[in-house]
């Protein structure tokens, strides 16, 4: 069986290969002020710490991607946006900035950087920054001099509460040991807030001079020519300061007492007339608030916030007991709908924050681990947004393998486990449920080819290497004209010569079947048919349609479906007469 699924899957991509170079960018009748580079832009997302190490200290660096660079041209993606790269004492890998104009020692230098960003604008790639400014590290000078005396100028620059007041208002912290986002600090008998690690003090946004130092910081990496910036967990930044009472168990839904709130749309738009308006920049902020509407306001061209909302409901519902096909179309659907006429979305199923995407919402199984990796990205490359795809996936690379609590490396994972031990709970089972869901399980290194450590350093790596990269590897599937990598490529190329599935409209069809997800998008004329199959068995569509004389133009079968019944997580866009 899995032999003839893998050749039959070689022939399929010599004929899509042939038929997607077919099809053509379509005129439009698009009024030219609609269409944006960053509605159009393909990004690929690269986790620095684990894509190449250039010196052998196990840890990649941006030389490393320097390195690299042709490879990733070669993917045909538009765009980069590389989680942070600034010094940082890496207590949540760079998400804990201690200067936001350094680069991190183990990166490299701002030479490397600078060699780095001609690098990729020289292949016509844009280049989008990890901000992070809900918080810093508490080794930035700022806490540094704001812990020093309750009198010190950068007092402000960070949530404190005197402890004479009594214990603050109990705030929820994710990555907390205790999950208690106050800490107390002795030098000034005051609790400092941190909604993420210890090390990640919240930065008081209600001080206008917090803000400034960002705009300022924005604007220097702006005039080194970046071309965006994705805000990390900005939706939590603006707070009321007067710390109220929060109802009891209110961690269980914490994001509505934590996003949105506040003045946070005076600082975007602030934000928008100090930076985004002087700059031909694209902005992201991560998560979309609790409502479409909380998603609305943050990016309706008319607000001038930010430019697309990057909304978690579709990544969340993978659980490692499984999914419904029925509630991920759902939720796909209905965010596509609520944004058809206005604002944009960003469309994903990984990230850093994420076990990978195979494992998750595919089939990791040698069986099928190729053939639902081609779907899933088919799925991603034909829906209306801008995809946001994450480095490794292009292999079909799987959750890592960790056993032991010692190989993993999350602040979030092992400070989590610290906490279950400490109220009694039953670490087997944690343990079970970290090795599938564990975000290190979307971090370790890319799998370059089959040599020690898959190509990626010559020293130890600083996460364990998944042991399926004998096999599943860049070197081996360059080589092999089915493999998911040259698929994925395939479906860039059609996404880039079709506006019809970046601006189509969408239409969900054959709705209720629980198995197959197929869909239309079409723009001017020029309809496209999607259907997949999301299980391991054949599975029928009925989507009314007639595709008698329509034209596969890509599909992950040699004989790919004519009749609407799918084969094992086939994947086949048709074009419609
Ligand atoms: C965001 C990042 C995550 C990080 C957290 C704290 O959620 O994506 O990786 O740990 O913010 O900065």
């Amino acid at each position: 069986m899995k032999g003839a699924i893998l050749a039959a899957s070689v022939t399929a991509t010599l004929l899509v290969a042939t038929l997607a170079c077919q099809t053509s960018n379509t005129p439009t009748d698009m009024p030219a002020t609609d269409r944006k580079w960053w509605k159009e832009a393909i990004v690929y997302q690269i986790y620095p710490r684990s894509f190449q190490d250039s010196d052998g200290d196990g840890v990649g660096d941006l030389k490393g991607i320097l390195s690299r660079l042709d490879y990733i041209k070669s993917l045909g993606i538009t765009a980069v946006w590389l989680n942070p790269i600034y010094s940082s004492p890496n207590d949540d890998n760079g998400y804990d900035i201690s200067d936001y104009r350094g680069i991190m020692r183990e990166f490299g230098t701002m030479e490397d950087f600078d060699a780095l960003l001609k690098g990729m604008h020289d292949r016509g790639i844009k280049l989008i920054m990890d901000l992070v400014v809900n918080h810093s590290s508490d080794e930035h000078e700022w806490f540094q001099q704001s812990r020093s005396s309750r009198t010190n100028p950068y007092r402000n620059y960070y949530h404190w509460w005197p402890a004479e007041k009594g214990t603050p208002p109990y705030r929820y912290s994710l990555f907390d040991v205790n999950h208690d986002a106050w800490a107390y600090d002795s030098l000034t008998n005051a609790y400092y807030l941190h909604y993420f690690s210890r090390k990640q003090p919240d930065l008081n946004w209600e001080n206008p001079k917090v803000r400034q130092e960002v705009y300022d910081i924005m604007k220097f990496w702006a005039d080194k020519g970046v071309d965006g910036f994705r805000l990390d967990a900005f939706q939590f930044a603006a707070k009321d300061t007067t710390f109220p009472e929060f109802p009891k168990g209110y961690e269980k839904n914490f994001t509505l007492y934590y996003a949105m709130q506040g003045n946070l749309h005076e600082y975007l738009k602030e934000m928008n007339r100090e930076v985004f308006s002087k700059y031909d920049v694209m902005s992201v902020a991560e998560g979309a608030g609790n409502t479409f509407e909380d998603a609305h306001n943050l990016v309706d061209a008319d607000r001038q916030e930010l430019n697309m909302a990057y909304a978690f409901e579709g990544v969340d519902i993978a659980k490692p007991e499984g999914y419904s096909l029925l509630t991920f179309k759902e939720v796909f659907s209905r965010w596509d709908s609520s944004f058809a006429e206005k604002g944009w979305l960003s469309i994903f199923l990984a990230n850093h924050d994420q076990a990978r995407m195979v494992s998750r919402f595919g089939n990791d199984s040698p069986e099928f681990r190729a053939p639902s990796s081609k779907m899933l990205s088919t799925f991603i490359m034909t829906m209306r947004g801008t995809p946001y795809y994450y480095y490794g996936d292009e292999l079909g690379m799987t959750n890592g393998d960790f056993q032991r609590i010692e190989e993993f490396r999350d602040v979030q994972t092992l400070n989590e486990y610290q906490y279950q031990k400490n109220q009694g709970a039953d670490m087997a089972r944690f343990l079970e449920r970290k090795k599938f869901e564990s975000r290190d399980n979307g971090r370790t290194p890319f799998q370059w080819d089959d040599s020690r450590h898959a190509g990626f350093t010559t020293g130890t790596p600083w996460i364990k290497v998944a042991p399926n990269y004998k096999t599943i590897n860049a070197a081996a599937q360059e080589k092999d004209p089915n493999s998911c990598l040259n698929y994925f490529r395939e479906l860039v190329k059609l996404r880039k010569n079709n506006l019809a599935l970046v601006y189509g409209d969408y239409t969900l069809l054959d709705e209720a079947n629980p198995n197959t997800y197929s869909y239309t998008r079409e723009l001017d004329g020029k309809k496209f048919l999607i259907l997949l199959n999301f299980t391991s068995t054949p599975a029928s569509t009925n989507t009314g349609l007639d595709v008698s004389k329509a034209r596969v133009v890509l599909g992950n079968y040699p004989q790919p479906s004519r009749d609407g019944k799918l084969q094992p997580y086939e994947s086949v866009i048709y074009e419609l007469p």
